[in-house]
């Protein structure tokens, strides 16, 4: 498999090189892009050298030599690598690609890719906290980047904190795990649902909450970077719908029930990753409710599409659900999985400041019926990867289950949406 290590200019962009022998170690064939900062600091000749290929610096290297393929190199090698992993990453070069700037030939590479892409930033640690840099670290990360934080300790500008490149062999790893992601999940056609169902009370009014989509929105990316069929089935919420998935939107709780149920016998895994309404009014009025004295809400229950979709199911089929809770979470997530017959349910304690609702990132337990696997909080994009490597090790153990002779289960149907 072939790895881009993209080098930019800062002091750290000797220890590329040792990225380079790490990244070999493990079979992989490794190229080299520098930026014209990095070649300050280190010679493409060092790359050229250890990884025997040429070492791509300029879009226009071959001006003087015009050859009909030399426009896009960049394209070529964008299409051909398996991930684009850039250590170091300075703050430049991370502004530039988080305003998608193409001004040389690792960031015309960066937005050509649909390879995975990795940063490993390494700067001064005011540059790092400064609210600009943090900016761009988070529009990158909801765009899908994997984000290798770097370390605290003495900085080569004498201060001490946060800005190290990462130890090697941690972004060594981070690539290797994500190229075993890659296409893991081809044989997958995931139906997700996202976003907080809306139940009208009147033409101008709903009564909602405050699910934002945003842990729905990550895992369906997840899947369609891992090679899988994605239908999102969407509440309404404030996000770009992620490349290359099938959207259905929806508005209530009803609406989102009959798209499940349409779309769930091509599903090999359903996630329910919505916050769906308990109650809806039991009659929308078809004026605006005028405020002429107290009014009184007659609400009714509504359908647990969970629970149904457990019953509807094809033999095979995942059904992971989601429980948010504000106490108790690990006891009330056990009473769900248990009560709605899922595969596993993924408890979300939304008590706990800084994650769950509305939040970038979030800390979930992933409950089945014999294991309790924590997964301490990280971004939202991140975790999405952690769960889908859960759910895929719940196949892997179901699977080997029925060749034992237990329950059947199929995936991997050719009958796709
Ligand atoms: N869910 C569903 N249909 C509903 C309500 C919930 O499919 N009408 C799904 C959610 O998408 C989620 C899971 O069930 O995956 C748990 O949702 P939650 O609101 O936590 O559970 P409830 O069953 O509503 O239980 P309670 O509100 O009593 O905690």
């Amino acid at each position: 498999m072939k790895v881009i290590v993209g080098v930019s200019g800062g002091i750290a962009a000797y220890k590329a090189a040792e990225l380079v022998r790490a990244l070999q170690q493990q079979a992989l064939d490794v190229h080299v892009t520098m930026t014209e900062a990095a070649q300050q600091f280190v010679q493409p000749l060092t790359f050229a050298a250890l990884t025997g290929h040429r070492v791509l610096t300029s879009l226009w290297q071959d001006a003087d030599h015009p050859s009909p393929d030399a426009s896009i190199e960049h394209i070529a090698e964008a299409q051909s690598c398996d991930a684009l992993v850039i250590a170091p990453a300075t703050a430049d070069l991370l502004a530039r690609m988080a305003h998608g700037l193409a001004n040389d030939f690792l960031t015309t590479l960066y937005l050509a890719t649909p390879a995975p892409v990795l940063v490993a930033p390494a700067m001064n640690v005011q540059m790092w906290e400064h609210p600009a840099t943090q900016a761009n670290i988070a529009t990158l990360v909801a765009r899908g980047v994997q984000m290798i934080p770097p370390d605290s300790g003495a900085l080569a500008c004498g201060m001490v904190g946060s800005g190290r490149l990462a130890d090697v062999e941690t972004i060594a790893r981070a690539v290797v795990a994500t190229l075993h992601r890659r296409q893991d999940m081809a044989q997958e056609t995931v139906l997700i649902t996202a976003g907080g169902t809306r139940e009208p009370l009147d033409p101008v009014r709903y009564v909602g909450n405050r699910s934002s989509g945003k842990m729905g929105y990550a895992l369906a990316e997840a899947a369609r970077q891992r090679g899988a069929r994605v239908r999102l089935v969407s509440a309404p919420t404030q996000l770009q719908p992620p490349a290359g998935c099938e959207i259905t939107p929806v508005l209530t709780a009803e609406q989102m029930r009959a798209a499940v149920l349409e779309h769930l016998p091509q599903a090999t895994l359903l996630i329910k990753a919505a916050a769906v309404a308990d109650f809806r009014p039991r009659m929308a009025a078809e004026q605006k409710i005028k405020r002429e004295g107290p009014i009184t809400l007659e609400m009714e229950p509504t359908g647990d599409i969970l629970a149904e979709a457990v019953q509807r199911r094809k033999p095979g089929t995942l059904v992971i659900g989601f429980a948010a809770e504000t106490n108790n979470p690990l006891e009330h997530g056990r009473g769900k999985l248990a009560r709605k017959g899922a595969d596993a349910i993924i408890v979300n304690d939304v008590a706990h400041a800084g994650i769950g609702f509305e939040s970038d990132r979030n800390a979930v337990t992933f409950l089945t019926e014999s294991r309790a696997i924590d997964l301490p909080e990280m971004s939202k994009r991140e975790l999405a990867d952690r769960i889908l490597d859960e759910v895929l090790a719940l196949r892997r153990n179901k699977t080997v289950l029925s060749e034992a002779g237990a329950a059947p289960a199929s995936h991997g149907s050719a009958d796709r949406w």
